[in-house]
């Protein structure tokens, strides 16, 4: 049935949008805002489609008429949407021309890589060397019993090498019977921990830290070590020649020599300290007037590097192994004294001081 009344609503809706769409539409200053506004005319709730519903109740004369106006003015929205949306899209691409320009030229935020401590890089490759020859690699507490690291290893009870290492001591609320604890002075303790968690023939290196009352140039309360040992049948002094003549070449320099001196250390005998040929001179060149003027091996030729043996009966005995058919031989090296001579570094103390302009020559 059709409604007189529709007639006049229709004609007025028409009226009223005409009347305002191309201003509503034009004002449009983005994207979403045009979309918005023209979906208010055209949108499933918009005004032009809620008098497009009105069209059955249009009287038949009148239907094809208003019908006819109502797309007219559909077509007029679109083309007030189109050009909107066009000039929009063109002003957006004109303020990105004539705005700021991105300068691709400029460098990128550079973010500073991390990068291993030389301390760490020296161990990993002092590492690699080990265990290129068949070397297995222990880790143990830094925090260890005396008997670890004094009285298994042959140091008698008031040995001045005890007061030497000049020891941290843990105290604590500890009964009195209970056994003395201490930071470790040297990674020897590592020979005592895995010899009596294996049998032989076992070849082990550990790196690790240790802790002196110690602090100068040369000396930090706490450094690094590493200790290597090998027991097995039949083992001599010439298999420790050879393995640390090995270790030294390939680490420092394929024509370095060795010089053997005998010294003291309770859990080898005999014991001895390594020098190796100057690597700062380079004095196996023999330039004898370089060698003279070097200040690292004050002229000499040589630099002391590690201390060595072959391991002591009475560590054997120690740990149960039986010294009549075992031998074994052991060495120990700072590692912060390895990377200061690899790196020609003057002073321990820029190991430890975290200075990044230091670090990152590295
Ligand atoms: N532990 C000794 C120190 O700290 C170094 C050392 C010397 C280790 C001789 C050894 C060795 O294994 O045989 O001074």
């Amino acid at each position: 049935m059709a409604e007189p009344d529709a007639v006049r609503t229709f004609e007025d809706g028409l009226a009223q949008i005409r009347a305002t769409f191309e201003q509503a539409l034009r004002a449009a200053e983005d994207e979403p805002q045009l979309r918005l506004i023209n979906a208010r005319y055209v949108g499933p709730q918009g005004e032009l489609t809620a008098l497009l519903k009105l069209m059955p109740k249009l009287p038949g004369n009148r239907r094809r008429e208003l019908g006819q106006a109502a797309n007219a003015l559909k077509q007029g929205i679109q083309q007030a949407f189109d050009e909107t949306l066009d000039r929009i899209h063109r002003s957006a691409r004109d303020a990105e021309l004539t705005g700021p320009h991105l300068d691709l030229t400029l460098p990128g935020r550079w973010q500073m890589p991390g990068r291993l401590h030389p301390i760490t890089r020296i161990r990993n490759d002092v590492l690699d060397i080990f265990v290129s020859m068949g070397f297995d690699v222990a880790d143990g507490p830094e925090v260890e019993l005396y008997e670890n690291c004094f009285d298994k290893l042959g140091f008698p009870p008031d040995h001045p090498a005890t007061d030497e290492h000049d020891t941290f001591f843990v105290d604590g609320d500890r009964p009195s019977d209970a056994p003395t604890v201490l930071l470790r002075t040297q990674t020897s303790t590592i020979q005592i921990r895995e010899m009596m968690k294996r049998k032989p023939p076992l070849a082990i290196v550990s790196p690790g830290a240790v802790y002196r009352r110690d602090d100068d140039a040369t000396h930090s309360p706490m450094f690094f070590q590493l200790e290597g040992f090998l027991v097995d049948q039949d083992v001599s002094f010439a298999e420790l020649k050879g393995v640390l003549t090995l270790f030294l070449r390939r680490l420092f320099d394929e024509h370095v020599a060795l010089r053997f001196r005998a010294s003291y250390f309770p859990f080898v005998e005999p014991g001895g300290e390594v020098d190796m040929s100057c690597v700062f001179c380079r004095a196996w060149e023999q330039d004898r007037a370089r060698t003279a003027a070097c200040r690292v091996c004050k002229g000499t030729g040589w630099m002391e590097i590690l201390g060595c043996g072959m391991i002591h009966p009475v560590v054997f005995e120690n740990v149960g192994y039986d010294p009549e058919k075992y031998t074994g031989f052991a060495f120990g090296m700072g590692l912060d004294r390895i990377a200061m001579l690899k790196y020609g570094i003057p002073n321990i103390k820029l190991l430890y001081e975290n200075d990044v302009r230091f670090l990152s020559q590295f």
